[in-house]
């Protein structure tokens, strides 16, 4: 078994870091004038600078060991080869086939899956296409501007995201929303605002069974009947999903179905026909541009050598705050506000794959595995829990991601920004002594008793962790290497803490005790076992709605 105690290179890192434990980047950065360029990879536009981060040349030796021994360069070329590692469900994982911009074949049970790929990837183009030229239109003759993406998890926040990200391609003529809660909001206040006449509904699942979405679907779907009949359906319905069976028995005609495959993750799918939402709002040649950056970051994490290897040094690095420093908290600040649901995004991609707790070898792990990952936009993030990052007592590593040029150049706003951003991962890890505190409040004339009492609020520990990653501007190829180069971070981890990042079983609980409720709060089961909380909180309820 793979455990924190058995694994040679694990070991070295335990002596590494009681070693390191207590090093001040300060004075790594003093003593190596060239660190920031040292710690620093390029790739195309977009560069990423570790150098602020607690390591040196022999913690990042240790930790490439580390990967070293456990396989990883094999067990990327397993995922890149098409072989099954999702093993809890006998699944490859072919997110990188869908990108494949190469063209090389891959086999899943000697078959090659790319001729199924290219052909959805062509029909979304032509649909995408037919809908953004107006030739597909609404039952009525209208053009299609409203388009609804109906989804949760990963066939809702991928798409979100990116089309956030993107908003400044948007076709000016169309507008997209996205339902995806159960609660009656998203349908009531979409619903309100659209036209059925020139409403495109897409209902994306992977499975086709998820509660929210169905139930989101049909009234939407019902919502679309009572205004316009049921012949029209046929034109303001299309699925998204890989059971045509279930599509069908929804009442969706098969040849609105775009497909995809079980070797694509629900968290994995913008890039297959979930991402139609996004093909229609920026077009396909932008669809088809992030597919291409996705395509790079794969080629530089499936050849380049570890030391240069983005996510690889990216992963590794969290696995020494996490594993090492006992640091189990993780932000991604992205400043763009194009960029504001990236963390959201994350979230899912990092906590639903790697938030697991035994290993592939059915035993049951003795070190941590996938961080709390949380986030939100920059400048905006500065001014509510900066404070915690900069004083606080946790520690949290964070990612700083910024575009060094605006789609909204206006004024000085973007040199603002990235004033801040540089200043934020400066201030994290220079931070400010009693000393300077007191030297400042004296140069502002406070009195000797003001600068005992003040000094330590005003000081700062500093030495606290930031990775800075910077894009030459948020367009579609670079969102589709940042986003890649997250899954292949979360990927690389998961093979050091030897989990299956792809199996998603802890959602599954939950979902099963909630179809037991509701029968009890729709008043058709009683008397059903409880413990005294859940119960009592039914009856409360029952009360209220009563
Ligand atoms: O509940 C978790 C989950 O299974 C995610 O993994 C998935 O992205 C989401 O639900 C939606 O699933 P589907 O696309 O099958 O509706």
């Amino acid at each position: 078994m793979f455990g924190k105690t058995t694994t040679k290179a694990w070991k070295q890192l335990e002596k590494v870091f009681k070693h390191f434990d207590g090093t001040e980047m300060n004075d790594l950065f003093a003593a190596d004038p060239k660190r920031g360029e040292r710690y620093t990879e390029q790739l195309e536009n977009m560069l990423v600078d570790y150098s602020k981060n607690r390591i040196d040349d022999n913690v990042m030796g240790a930790l490439f060991e580390l990967a070293r021994e456990r396989g990883l360069k094999e067990k990327i070329n397993d995922m890149f080869g098409g072989k099954k590692i999702n093993t809890t469900e006998n699944r490859a994982v072919l997110h990188i086939a869908l990108r494949n911009r190469g063209n090389s074949p891959i086999y899943v049970d000697g078959r090659d899956v790319m001729p199924q790929i290219n052909a959805t990837l062509e029909k979304i183009k032509d649909f995408s296409e037919a809908v953004r030229l107006g030739r597909f239109t609404g039952y009525t003759g209208k053009k299609l501007t409203n388009i609804v993406n109906i989804g949760i998890g990963g066939s809702d926040l991928g798409p979100f995201m990116a089309c956030e990200a993107l908003r400044h391609y948007w076709a000016k003529d169309i507008k997209c929303w996205f339902i995806s809660n159960i609660d009656g909001t998203g349908c009531a206040e979409v619903l309100n605002k659209v036209d059925p006449e020139t409403t495109l509904f897409i209902v994306a699942s992977k499975t086709f069974t998820t509660i929210e979405t169905l139930t989101n679907a049909r009234t939407c779907r019902k919502w679309l009947v009572d205004a316009l009949g049921e012949h029209a359906v046929a034109k303001h319905f299309i699925a998204l999903s890989t059971n045509k069976e279930e599509v069908e028995k929804f009442g969706i005609n098969p040849e609105n179905m775009f497909e995809f495959w079980d070797f694509v993750g629900g968290r994995y799918s913008m890039w297959s026909a979930i991402g139609m939402i996004i093909a229609i709002a920026v077009g396909f040649k932008n669809f088809e541009r992030m597919l291409e950056g996705a395509y790079a970051m794969d080629e530089h994490f499936k050849n380049s050598e570890f030391k240069h290897n983005i996510p690889v040094i990216l992963a590794l690095i969290g696995i020494w705050y996490n594993n090492f420093y006992g640091i189990h908290r993780y932000g991604v600040i992205p400043y763009d506000q194009y960029l504001q649901y990236l963390p959201a995004y994350l979230q899912q991609l990092d906590m639903e794959s790697n938030g697991k707790s035994v290993t592939s070898d059915n035993k049951y792990v003795d070190y941590a595995t996938g961080p709390v990952l949380f986030g939100g936009a920059g400048t905006n993030v500065q001014h509510s829990f900066f404070q915690l990052l900069h004083q606080g007592t946790e520690i949290v590593p964070i990612d700083l991601i910024v575009p060094a040029i605006s789609h909204n150049e206006i004024g000085t706003h973007q040199q603002i920004l990235l004033a801040n951003v540089l200043a934020q991962g400066e201030a994290l890890m220079r931070g400010k002594t009693e000393a300077t505190a007191a030297a400042e409040l004296e140069a502002a004339g406070k009195s000797q008793a003001e600068i005992a009492r003040l000094k330590k609020y005003k000081s700062f520990s500093g030495n606290r962790p930031s990775t800075t990653i910077v894009l030459k501007k948020v367009d579609p190829y670079t969102l589709g290497m940042l986003v890649a180069m997250y899954e292949h971070k979360v990927f690389t981890q998961g093979v050091i803490w030897n989990i299956n990042s792809f199996d998603q079983f802890g959602v599954e609980l939950g979902k099963k005790l909630a179809l037991n409720i509701l029968p009890e709060l729709q008043g058709t089961a009683h008397n059903v076992q409880h413990d005294s909380s859940t119960s009592n909180l039914i009856n409360h309820i029952k009360k209220i709605r009563k």
